[in-house]
């Protein structure tokens, strides 16, 4: 146990390591932050976004160790040991990720707040397998909320990402 300085209350911290976006960190943090606040307010990787923070829009979805997760749900120091993969960490070497190239050519976004969530979790439902039929694209991206209701879009871009390599 430690004094948190922005806090009297005494707190736990939590240091730990994590890969994220293939490197690795030392991460030192009040035990009670979340993954998603790691990730934006500490890493200051942005990309990841912050919609509901309890667990009912998906903005805030990154792969864990290849399974998407919402980040607003998990404790950081869960992912110790862990590799991480956010939005920031999908174009490799300049070139956008099949998913990425797919959601612009399909124009599956309007103000694209909700984006880079949709991107993780597309990546993760290819992965599953779940791209079998426009019906189950839309259920196993259920969890991803558009406010500016781009969905038959994006259901497209999944499906003509599911047959490229991703
Ligand atoms: S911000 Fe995490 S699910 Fe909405
Ligand atoms: S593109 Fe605006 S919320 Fe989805």
């Amino acid at each position: 146990m430690a004094v948190n300085e922005k806090n009297p209350v005494f707190s736990p911290d939590a240091t730990f390591d994590v890969e994220v976006n293939g490197e690795r960190h030392v991460v030192n943090c009040d035990a009670r932050t979340t993954l998603l606040d790691l990730l934006r307010e500490q890493m200051r990787l942005t990309g990841t976004k912050k919609g509901c923070n309890r667990g009912e829009c998906g903005a805030c979805t990154v792969l864990v160790n290849g399974s998407r997760v919402n980040s607003c749900m998990m404790l950081a120091a869960s992912t110790r040991g862990a590799a991480v993969t956010t939005i920031e960490g999908l174009a490799k070497e300049g070139e956008l990720h099949p998913v990425q190239q797919a959601f612009i050519d399909a124009d599956a976004f309007q103000c694209g707040f909700c984006t880079p969530g949709q991107l993780m979790s597309a990546v993760g439902c290819i992965r599953e397998g779940h791209t079998g039929s426009d019906e189950e694209i839309r259920e196993w991206m259920s969890g991803n909320i558009c406010r500016c209701s781009a969905y038959p879009q994006i259901a497209a871009a999944v499906a003509a990402a599911a047959g490229r390599e991703v």
